[in-house]
């Protein structure tokens, strides 16, 4: 018997999808070794669901020996797109220009033509909203949860997020130091999207001493009160900020654009004509790209290992998730039902507060 399963990895890329795409190849090749008589075919789609869409279609066959050594490199080997949604498919239309279009129809198609008996469908958030879709219409369809922003309920962490808020903290750690000689106020903002994971993180491990998330809406007056504690009459002290990308002032409307909320506390200090040099530093897309760190590089493998297990044991409709430290499965629906935001109740924020961060509220 011959069974065939398709890859697909979507949305922003994060330190962690080769290795999962690594594992559960892998442990296909395992199950062959075990049972001789099913024969399993992993196929990668290429840049998210292009390749099972977009004519001519573009599918790689993964094996052992095409997957040897991925778990280390960043990116993904399969490319990635945040921008493919098959319910919103951007469609070129006979005059050249491009409307979204519902193409989940010929996607299905092609999976029954090209003998797919599952799909195992790596993604964040928005990604899962499309693999419960598909599951809705018929789709066999096993979830990965996989993003920087640590932002999915109902599992502990995502794959991607560590490697993320290490990147953040050593960012942290060499503005500390220039802060400190130049008596400066330096702002490194970070991403994480409506979660501030990635900001928290790095905050309390760099030593921060303010720390904006889109959770707690804070206010410049506060900011700068904790700031002017910061100097003495000379003028000496330094200060890092570290602001998640989504954190917005009280009483304005979230803004999320790369260096937004930055620029906006910078220009409120100058403003106030406050005595530092007040610099910024935007870390972006850094937080994605490189090696992963162990942590993600295991816990990609333990998902990857357990999305194949969910295929052969056909739970279509869930997702692969570590929760309460243990590798289980739950139904997709679930896991997109809510964001995973930091709630105000949390021991880290409790932490951070003890050790004197303001989160300018
Ligand atoms: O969702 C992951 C993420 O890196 C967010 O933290 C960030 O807001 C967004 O993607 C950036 O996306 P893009 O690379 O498309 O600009």
């Amino acid at each position: 018997m011959k069974k065939r399963i398709l890859i697909v990895n979507s949305g922003g890329d994060c330190p962690g999808m080769n290795a999962v795409i690594r594992a559960i190849v892998k442990r296909a090749d395992r199950e062959q070794e075990l049972e001789q008589d099913t024969e399993w075919e992993i196929i990668g789609s290429i840049n998210a669901f292009d390749g099972i869409i977009a004519e001519p279609l573009e599918l790689v066959s993964l094996n052992s020996k095409t997957v040897r050594g991925i778990h280390v490199k960043g990116g993904t080997i399969l490319m990635t797109n945040n921008k493919r949604d098959p319910f919103h498919y951007p469609v070129v239309q006979k005059d050249g220009s491009v409307k979204n279009e519902d193409v989940s129809d010929l996607l299905i198609y092609n999976l029954k033509v090209h003998g797919f008996d599952a799909v195992i469908h790596i993604g964040g958030n928005e990604s899962h909203k499309i693999s419960q879709k598909l599951y809705e219409k018929g789709v066999n369809i096993i979830g990965i949860p996989k993003t920087i922003n640590n932002d999915l309920s109902v599992t502990d962490y995502t794959f991607g997020f560590q490697s993320a808020a290490q990147t953040a903290t050593e960012a942290v750690d060499k503005l500390v130091t220039t802060a400190r000689s130049h008596n400066r106020v330096l702002i490194l903002e970070v991403m994480g999207r409506d979660a501030g994971w990635i900001a928290l993180h790095a905050a309390i491990a760099g030593g921060a001493e303010v720390c904006l998330i889109p959770e707690i809406p804070f206010s410049m007056e506060k900011i700068l009160k904790k700031l002017k504690s910061l100097y003495n009459r000379k003028g000496r002290g330094f200060v890092n900020i570290v602001v998640a990308e989504g954190a917005y002032p009280i009483g304005e409307k979230q803004n999320i654009v790369s260096g937004a909320i930055s620029r906006r506390i910078s220009s409120f200090l100058k403003e106030r004509n406050f005595e530092a040099d007040v610099r910024e530093t935007i870390l972006g897309h850094l937080q994605r790209g490189g090696s992963p760190m162990a942590f993600d590089r295991i816990l990609a493998t333990e998902l990857g290992v357990k999305a194949f297990e969910l295929v052969k044991e056909k739970e279509f409709g869930t997702m692969a998730v570590h929760l309460n430290s243990q590798v289980t499965n739950i139904e997709i629906e679930k896991v997109i039902d809510k964001y995973n935001k930091v709630n105000l109740s949390h021991d880290l924020i409790q932490t951070a507060r003890g050790i004197g961060v303001s989160f300018g509220d």
